[in-house]
């Protein structure tokens, strides 16, 4: 896409860890759409990840935020607004990370504080973000919001974990907080569905390969890659969309609507 349909736009881009990462084809496109916007991810992860390197071909700031820790995500608002010279106008939330599936504990013997650690990070962080730029009054009107999240949240995919639980939860705060800031200002908030994608935190998990390859065969258009997210997200921010709210969009090639697929002979 070449459309600068977020030209004027300020933004903040949540969860960019390396190139195969979502979030960082998000801020290539969102560069491409003519916005300006800030990164953010957990101090460990611009140590370990290479996102100095897309702040420079992007021509903006890093702010470390733990996504847990509001004072944190604070920071992440008052320097952002500051940076950019205003309110913000579009966040994508791409931040996932689930401790029991890192250690391969089956959904049958969760580790409890672990669990509290996978809903705080891909779940509450969203809440904190949502609710502090509420107090902040840090959105501007009609801002857009977009959280990614997998199919997982509705149906069941042995080996997904407890972050089934975490999307289950992180759509329920779409919905919910879509409600209270569409009263409020206008703001949208929207979670994206997205097709297996080969990252860091997809790769993470012992079954991606074979989630990948169902989704892939199953559905007429296969699998949706990073960058078409991406494109997806940038329409979602722009104003091509400003009466789509609460909702969950499925950017998966079709597979959530299919029952069953026949093979090409039949
Ligand atoms: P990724 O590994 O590139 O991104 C996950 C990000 O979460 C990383 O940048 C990581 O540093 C960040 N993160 C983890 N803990 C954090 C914390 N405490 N504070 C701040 N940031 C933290 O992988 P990907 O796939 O791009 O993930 C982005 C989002 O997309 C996640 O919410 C993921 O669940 C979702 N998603 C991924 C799919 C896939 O198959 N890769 C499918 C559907 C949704």
């Amino acid at each position: 896409m070449n459309l600068s349909i977020l030209e004027g736009k300020r933004g903040i881009i949540f969860g960019a860890l390396d190139e195969k990462s979502i979030a960082w084809q998000v801020a290539l496109a969102a560069q491409k759409a003519g916005a300006i916007f800030t990164l953010s991810n957990a101090p460990v992860a611009i140590r370990m990840g290479s996102i100095k390197q897309l702040a420079t071909q992007c021509n903006t700031i890093v702010i470390p935020a733990d996504a847990t820790n509001t004072e944190d995500i604070k920071k992440v608002f008052t320097e952002s607004i500051e940076y950019l010279g205003g309110k913000i106008d579009f966040i994508l939330h791409a931040i996932g990370m689930s401790p029991n599936v890192r250690k391969h504990r089956p959904y049958t013997e969760l580790d409890y504080e672990y669990f509290h650690k996978t809903l705080d990070i891909s779940a509450l962080s969203l809440h904190k973000i949502l609710q502090i730029a509420w107090n902040l009054d840090a959105l501007s009107s009609q801002a857009s919001i977009v959280a990614l999240t997998f199919i997982a949240a509705q149906r069941v995919f042995p080996g997904y974990g407890d972050m089934s639980d975490a999307k289950a939860t992180l759509e329920s705060i779409v919905r919910n907080f879509g409600y209270y800031y569409g009263k409020k200002n206008g703001t949208r908030i929207n979670s994206v569905s997205q097709s297996p994608t080969p990252t860091t935190a997809g790769s993470g998990i012992d079954a991606f390969l074979r989630f990948y390859e169902y989704a892939q065969e199953s559905s007429p258009l296969g699998n949706a890659d990073a960058q078409s997210c991406a494109d997806f997200c940038i329409v979602l921010f722009s104003d091509y969309t400003r009466m789509v709210t609460m909702q969950n969009l499925f950017h998966d090639g079709g597979f959530s609507q299919i029952g069953m697929t026949i093979l090409p002979s039949e």
